[in-house]
């Protein structure tokens, strides 16, 4: 097969590697990919989201399979235009990707079928606020409705906090939406779980907790994820039967009742207090950098198991998973999630010698002639297996400490809230 993937980010290239490995490939292109991927696959530098140009390389690099990595071009509705121009393609199409792209669309369907999730209010104007901040508890999370990549929600410990930031949605600094979701804010653990899914049945694919905070001790703004181990513990069986029955197959009934049953990966996104699960978000995609942790824990054949959802086979499919622990620390440009430079060499890679089951999974990098440079916030992830997360991390922030670029950082407490005395 040849198999195009959308993406530049760490989550595509795993998810390249993964491809690679298949009995089943051929070629692969990334669009537009990045560093790591141009070494497995050709990179293609046009915009995935200008879907006509988009069409034009599939037919020239005559593409079995279109792979989509992440939540954008779904929400635009990519899967509708290549189904449409008769290409098979992995993943959800624009009604059911509102799961992602609109949480007030995810919230209703969460009020209907009673699935657990925290108390919120639908405001298109700031009366609409007030009436909430009469009723409830701060803090307050502040949510535009659309994707903002990561920017649009804020946790709010006082009344003005949350009209502030209501109005910078409602005066539309969040491109996709001007609707605020007003959120009662819930004290737990978070964990993500992940399912692949096609139009009749889903499979469990792994479960993650990552890091979203950029500081050590969960200090200091919000980013896209500073690194990540796999399995969460906190998802023990009991807690995963609820979720399963109180969260997903409410949740798959619901867009199947439309006429858009969701296929593709779902990533579930939770707040675990005491044994309850309560839904906080969807993403119509994997994680980044959870996708770093749960791959390599991955033993079937990838492509086995996209061609099954295509197909609405994935019940026949046994997906087996290495007993192993597996984490990933994200090496970020200084300045990350503020501004950065971009374009700065990373020397000290290709002679790396990394014990078994040790990866690096670029993200932004591309190369300058032979050069590696930085080309995005979080650069490169080191993700490593092993039987003991205190010792994976250990031995993960020693290959930095080889690599020693003194352009970026990282933090050095993955995994916390498991590993004893960090
Ligand atoms: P979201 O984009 O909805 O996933 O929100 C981003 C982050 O904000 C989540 O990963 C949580 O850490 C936090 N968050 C969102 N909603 C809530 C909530 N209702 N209670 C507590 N924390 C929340
Ligand atoms: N790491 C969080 C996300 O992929 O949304």
């Amino acid at each position: 097969m040849n198999i195009a993937l959308i993406g530049s980010g760490g989550r595509e290239h795993v998810l390249c590697e993964k491809i690679r490995e298949s009995k089943l490939v051929n070629n692969i292109i990334c669009i537009p990919g990045n560093a790591g991927t141009s070494k497995i696959a050709k990179n293609i530098e046009i915009d995935f989201l200008n879907f006509k140009e988009l069409l034009k390389v599939l037919k020239l690099h005559k593409i079995n399979l279109v792979v989509v990595g992440p939540e954008e071009p779904l929400v635009k509705g990519i899967v509708n235009f290549l189904k449409k121009n008769k290409i098979k393609v992995f993943g959800p199409n624009k009604f059911a990707s509102q799961l992602e792209g609109s949480k007030a669309f995810m919230k209703l369907i969460c009020k209907k079928y009673k699935i657990p999730t925290a108390q919120f209010k639908i405001c298109n104007k700031i009366k609409d606020v007030d009436i909430f901040l009469k009723s409830c508890n701060l803090p307050v999370v502040v949510k535009a409705d659309g994707l903002a990549a990561g920017k649009g929600v804020a946790i709010c410990k006082t009344k003005k906090e949350v009209i502030n930031f209501s109005n910078r949605i409602f005066q539309g600094k969040f491109k996709s939406s001007k609707t605020v979701i007003l959120e009662e804010f819930l004290k737990g653990e978070e964990a993500s779980y992940f399912l692949i899914v096609d139009k009749n049945n889903f499979k469990f694919f792994g479960t993650a907790q990552d890091h979203k905070r950029v500081g050590e001790k969960e200090r200091g703004p919000n980013t896209g994820g500073m690194g990540a181990y796999s399995p969460a513990i906190i998802i023990n069986s009991k807690v995963e039967k609820k979720i399963i029955s109180k969260i997903i197959k409410p949740t798959l009934y619901a867009l199947k009742k439309k006429k858009n049953p969701y296929t593709g990966f779902l990533y579930v996104g939770l707040m675990i207090i005491k044994d309850e699960p309560y839904l906080i978000e969807y993403n119509v995609r994997m994680g980044d950098p959870e996708c770093q942790v749960i791959l390599p824990r991955l033993k079937t054949d990838i492509l086995k198991i996209f061609n099954a959802v295509i197909n609405n086979r994935i019940k026949n499919i046994n997906i087996k998973w290495k007993k192993e622990k597996c984490m990933t620390i994200v090496l970020c440009s200084k300045g990350y999630p503020g501004s950065y430079e971009k374009n700065l060499k990373i020397k000290n890679i290709t002679n790396l010698k990394l014990k078994k089951d040790t990866y690096i999974f670029h993200a932004g990098t591309k190369l300058i002639k032979d050069d590696l440079v930085s080309n995005g916030g979080r650069v490169l992830n080191i993700t490593s297996l092993g039987k003991d997360l205190a010792e994976i991390r250990r031995y993960i922030i020693k290959v930095f400490k080889m690599i020693n670029w003194k352009k970026g950082f990282y933090r050095r407490d993955i995994g916390w809230r498991v590993i004893n005395n960090s």
